[in-house]
């Protein structure tokens, strides 16, 4: 795969459907790599899949800069997309600083801040200091306390207010965005509506692209599994299988064995 750009993914829109999922670690974005998978998401989901919080809320941005980095140095050509954490973009100058830090020391392509016209002006001023910027609306997990975690804009003022927002991200200057848990008919308006590509996470098959969080995906975390993931393998079971058979080797002796030894 070449390098993958802003520029590539905007160019699949109206063209082909692109795949897009979440990473943390080194390993993990090699694998996807691998996969040939356009676009990884340093979430900050992490604080939840990975640092064991209820939320995404803890996250700050030295724990993305250490997770972006880390993902970074696993791939080569996939482009890198890094989360701005909760209150690191509540100005605009601080959104220019934060967006700087993700690229300077972590190292990603572009940056993803939650929000619609309130964070326009935001987006505008990272654009246009060189830093690509995805927008995310709909349900906005850093808002959870203001909004919930439900699924948004199910009635007409709330979808208008959304296809609002798509429009705001689009003009300033967004090279793509992601539209989160709202009913696929609202997604499928603002795809046709707007020339950059959505990227849908319980939004229905209408988006330009999809993205999951990897855990979901590869069924790593735990029994939930929420209605707009899709469960592509079950490598908790796995993992879990390989423990107890390791635990098992070593207190029946049969681990390390001859071929495990130094001689
Ligand atoms: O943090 C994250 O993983 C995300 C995706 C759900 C889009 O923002």
């Amino acid at each position: 795969m070449k390098k993958v750009t802003p520029r590539t993914i905007r160019s699949f829109k109206g063209v082909q459907k692109f795949a897009c999922l979440t990473a943390y670690d080194a390993q993990t974005s090699r694998l996807f790599e691998e996969a040939e998978i356009p676009l990884i998401l340093v979430g900050d989901s992490v604080g939840t899949t990975h640092m064991g919080f209820k939320s995404t809320i803890p996250v700050t941005l030295d724990d993305m800069v250490h997770h972006t980095a880390a993902v970074v140095r696993g791939n080569a050509t996939s482009l890198v997309v890094a989360d701005m954490p909760f209150m690191t973009y509540a100005t605009e100058e601080q959104a220019m600083a934060s967006a700087a830090r993700l690229m300077q020391e972590g190292g990603c392509d572009a940056v993803k801040l939650e929000g619609g016209t309130t964070k326009a002006s935001h987006i505008r001023a990272i654009v246009e200091n060189g830093i690509p910027v995805c927008g995310h609306i709909g349900l906005t997990p850093q808002s959870e306390k203001a909004i919930g975690l439900r699924v948004q804009g199910r009635d007409e003022e709330a979808a208008k207010r959304l296809l609002a927002d798509a429009k705001a991200v689009e003009e300033a200057g967004a090279f793509a965005i992601v539209l989160e848990a709202m009913p696929a008919a609202l997604a499928a308006e603002i795809t046709e509506t707007l020339s950059i590509p959505t990227i849908g996470i319980g939004a229905g098959a209408a988006t330009d692209g999809q993205i999951l969080v990897y855990t979901d995906m590869l069924g790593l975390g735990g029994a939930f599994c929420p209605k707009f993931a899709k469960r592509y393998a079950e490598v908790g079971q796995i993992v879990r299988d390989a423990a107890r058979s390791y635990a098992a080797d070593v207190a029946g002796g049969a681990f390390p064995a001859a071929e495990h030894t130094y001689l």
